[in-house]
């Protein structure tokens, strides 16, 4: 373990790290985005170059492909990999039936696409991210760009026509543009508070027009490994 990590970190680590060993020579692995999964890489990366592990990674981001490369895994597109053994990644919450949000990263929509691909789907996470409702994250849902307010409208009537009440919406922002995903869309961060019904939520935004996808991920986790900033490691 590197040393003097703070407590947040040596709980991304020791959760990275465990999560690690899943992988097995010959393996196609999808490799998440954000500094969870970031521990990953570079935990993978050590094992390749000094255990001499041979797998290759298929990366949900510009940023994760660049490091992965960096630290020395083998990097291939999804297309070539066609179908994934594992796909490890982090989360901005879990709940008990292992459901998530994910994209506070932006990069949901990469990150969706390869979890689905892949045999199996584990979240790597520290404590803080166990909740027992989703929705205190803002969920982000991808929209084009074209016509993104009148998205936004049509998102703001679902959320009516479902009852709920928190419907405050923002634009991310990059600066004071606002922020382009890996696919040059953009992404709205919806303050929801509590999502009652996570499925139902999540196949509404689905049917509207200029909604590329939500950071709901629904039955697509199949483990979530969980560290704490004591060193100690949980399954769920
Ligand atoms: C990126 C994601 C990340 O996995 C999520 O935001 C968690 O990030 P971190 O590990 O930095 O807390 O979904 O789109």
């Amino acid at each position: 373990m590197p040393a003097e990590l703070s407590p947040i970190d040596k709980a991304k680590f020791v959760a990275a790290r465990r999560a690690a060993d899943y992988v097995e020579d010959g393996m196609r692995v999808g490799l998440g985005t954000g500094s969870t999964a970031a521990w990953l890489v570079r935990c993978l990366g050590e094992m390749v170059r000094e255990d001499g592990l041979r797998f290759r990674g298929v990366p949900t981001s510009t940023r994760t492909a660049e490091l992965a490369r960096e630290v020395g895994i083998e990097v291939i597109g999804l297309d070539e990999a066609k179908w994934l053994d594992v796909t490890i990644d982090g989360a901005d919450e879990f709940d008990p039936e292992l459901n998530l949000i994910k994209g506070g990263g932006g990069a949901l929509l990469q990150e969706k696409i390869v979890a689905t691909a892949s045999d199996q789907m584990i979240v790597i996470a520290d404590a803080a991210k166990e909740v027992s409702n989703l929705g205190h994250f803002p969920l982000p849902v991808e929209v084009v760009p074209f016509g993104w307010r009148t998205t936004q409208a049509l998102i703001e009537e679902s959320l009516v026509a479902m009852d709920v009440l928190g419907r405050d919406m923002t634009l991310r922002m990059a600066g004071d543009r606002p922020f382009v995903t890996d696919e040059g869309n953009h992404i709205l961060d919806l303050h929801l508070g509590r999502i009652g019904n996570p499925r139902q939520m999540a196949m509404v935004l689905n049917q509207i027009p200029g909604v590329v996808e939500s950071g709901l991920f629904i039955d697509i986790c199949d483990m979530v490994i969980v560290g704490h900033g004591d060193g100690r490691v949980e399954v769920r």
